[in-house]
């Protein structure tokens, strides 16, 4: 009785401060979907990663008069909506050593305030990766120095150093390194020595949050630093008329997967942005906003952060109730297929539903098929072995091209809409969606039980406290769903033993 009150009074802290985070007009799921997308992701070469970005100096540009605290409130409400890219455009000035073009805020005040995010987010809950993308405008320098370049220009390392710290920044060394070790995975997920680390090993293994580069390929010859990539690393586009779209054909798929941190800044609008997701680029919104009208962006957000669940979901509200005849358990996904336009989106199912599932290929990640047969979600993993055909394995799409190539295998066959279980569950923790079939336990429940979460919290804020209280919300809560069925027994008993050294009595 207690542990319910407890229970209901966290949910409902919980839910308040969800929703005041969100920013211009967002609600609280979004928070649980886009870390079931980064989740999602973990296995996934950083260079693959999606990412929503902005040029800084036209989302925050003055629109007449320059009001700091206003620029740096949108940056701040940026940074928490899950804006994980920036472009910024350096100008240089001799008592600033660097500022953002388009306003006079200083570069070193932008670090800090993304140093400030970091270290508030800095935890496995609500830790994510940053891009920062640095264009120097060198004509700004020489009329700043008179003319002077290169030997007055300042120490871009020392900047980094003193306003972001460089223990957050993948450094090029780091990649060196994990490259000759073989921790380098390509973007099909096999190791390669030319790839980067996944996500996973980036946020968790090195505990890094930042990743630095300049767009094009000269600055690092002015500007050189151990902690910037150069621009031969990225594939930057700044019009759309150059972004070819790979439809049908999974070599061409695999020919764009190739090229990594695919980048497209330009203007978008609602309408459009997410075609350019679906084509692999990540978006770099660059239409122009002022404090007044910023919240315009809301509509481009909305139809971008999340390239994976549809809209309010994951919503694994019951509606109705399991009895003697129907059982129910909201707490398994699937992706459903719209044939109308070609386009998928994750949504919660009944568990105890009969579906078909979806299966990729082991060696090729563009290459999907679906199961024969229809079954309910807990026969998709049976003794080690999955449903699907032989070298398919259950699976979920990964990123955009994957859901990509898996719109255009819809497409070859499917004149109606379709839906298949994904590997993606919250069985043994509500809202915390993890793949792995039926018996996957939660990694944030494992994290706190095996107690080497403190290692990576940091408790400095509200925010972390907040993680806090919902981690142990996640914790305290029991399997719910019961029945006689054997299958959840066995599974309410892996859970419950595991769950022991987490669990206050
Ligand atoms: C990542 O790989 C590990 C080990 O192969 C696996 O257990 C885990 O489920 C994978 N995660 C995702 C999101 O695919
Ligand atoms: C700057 O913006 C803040 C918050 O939006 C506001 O309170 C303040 O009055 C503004 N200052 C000026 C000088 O406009
Ligand atoms: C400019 O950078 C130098 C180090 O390169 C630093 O000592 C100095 O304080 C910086 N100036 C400002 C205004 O940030
Ligand atoms: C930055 O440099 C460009 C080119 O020199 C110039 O047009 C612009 O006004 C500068 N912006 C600021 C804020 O100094
Ligand atoms: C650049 O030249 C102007 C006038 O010649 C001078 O006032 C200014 O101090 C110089 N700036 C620097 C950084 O040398
Ligand atoms: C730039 O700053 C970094 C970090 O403070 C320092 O290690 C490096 O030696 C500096 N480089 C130069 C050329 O001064
Ligand atoms: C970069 O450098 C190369 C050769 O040094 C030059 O040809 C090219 O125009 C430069 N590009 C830019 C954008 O400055
Ligand atoms: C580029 O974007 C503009 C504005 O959204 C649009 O009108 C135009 O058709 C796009 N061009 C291509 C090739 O997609
Ligand atoms: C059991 O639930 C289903 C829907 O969940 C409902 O249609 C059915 O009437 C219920 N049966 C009983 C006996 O309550
Ligand atoms: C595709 O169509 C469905 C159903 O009409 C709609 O809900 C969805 O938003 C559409 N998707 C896109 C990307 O337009
Ligand atoms: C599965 O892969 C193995 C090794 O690549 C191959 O020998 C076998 O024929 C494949 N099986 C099917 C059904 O394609
Ligand atoms: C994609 O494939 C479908 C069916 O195979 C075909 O109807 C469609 O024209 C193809 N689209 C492109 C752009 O190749």
């Amino acid at each position: 009785m207690n542990l319910v009150i407890h229970e209901l009074s966290l949910s409902l802290v919980v839910k308040v401060a969800l929703c005041q985070q969100y920013w211009p007009s967002l609600s609280a799921s979004p928070q649980l979907a886009l870390r079931s997308q980064r989740d999602a992701g973990a296995n996934v070469s950083i260079d693959q990663v999606f990412t929503v970005g902005v040029n800084v100096g036209q989302v925050l540009s003055a629109g007449g008069s320059y009001n700091e605290t206003a620029a740096l409130d949108s940056l701040n409400n940026l940074l928490r909506v899950g804006v994980q890219s920036y472009v910024v455009d350096l100008n240089f000035s001799v008592e600033q050593n660097f500022t953002l073009s388009g306003s006079t805020m200083s570069f070193a005040t932008f670090l800090a305030t993304i140093r400030q995010y970091v270290t508030a987010s800095n935890n496995y809950l609500n830790a994510n990766m940053l891009v920062l993308l640095l264009r120097p405008n060198f004509a700004s320098a020489q009329s700043a120095f008179n003319d002077s370049l290169p030997m007055d220009l300042p120490n871009i390392t020392a900047q980094l150093e003193s306003n972001l710290g460089l223990s957050n920044i993948y450094s090029t060394l780091q990649l060196n390194s994990d490259r000759t070790q073989g921790l380098t995975v390509g973007y099909e997920g096999k190791p390669n020595t030319n790839g980067w680390p996944t996500l996973e090993y980036f946020l968790y293994k090195v505990q890094k949050r930042v990743v630095v580069a300049y767009t094009d390929a000269n600055s690092s010859d002015t500007l050189p630093s151990d902690y910037i990539f150069d621009g031969s690393a990225l594939s930057f586009e700044m019009s759309n008329t150059t972004v070819s779209c790979p439809i049908n054909d999974s070599v061409e798929l695999a020919g764009v997967a190739q090229k990594g941190w695919r980048y497209l800044e330009t203007q978008f609008v609602p309408s459009d942005i997410r075609e350019y997701i679906m084509c692999g680029y990540s978006p770099i919104i660059r239409n122009s906003f002022t404090p007044q009208n910023i919240s315009g962006i809301s509509d481009l957000l909305q139809n971008s952060l999340l390239w994976s669940w549809a809209y309010n979901e994951p919503n694994n509200y019951e509606t109705t109730k399991s009895n003697a005849t129907s059982l129910v358990a909201r707490r398994c996904a699937v992706v459903h297929y719209t044939a109308v336009n070609s386009t998928s989106y994750w949504a919660v199912a009944n568990c105890y539903d009969k579906s078909r599932s979806l299966c990729r290929n082991k060696e090729n990640i563009f290459n999907w098929v679906l199961s024969k047969e229809n079954d309910d979600y807990f026969s998709t993993h049976e003794d080690d072995e999955d449903i699907c055909p032989d070298n398919y394995t259950l699976a979920l799409p990964q990123t955009p091209l994957e859901e990509a190539a898996l719109n255009a295998y819809f497409n070859s066959f499917a004149l109606e809409d379709h839906e298949a279980w994904v590997d993606l569950n919250s069985i043994s923790v509500p809202d915390c969606w993890v793949p792995g079939g039926p018996y996957a336990s939660c990694p944030y429940q494992k994290e706190v039980s095996s107690r080497n979460f403190v290692g990576i919290i940091t408790p400095v804020s509200v925010f972390s406290a907040l993680t806090i209280a919902l981690l142990l919300f996640l914790t305290w809560r029991k399997v719910p769903i019961q029945d006689n069925r054997k299958r959840w027994k066995k599974i309410v008993n892996m859970h419950s033993s595991a769950e022991k050294e987490g669990v206050p009595s």
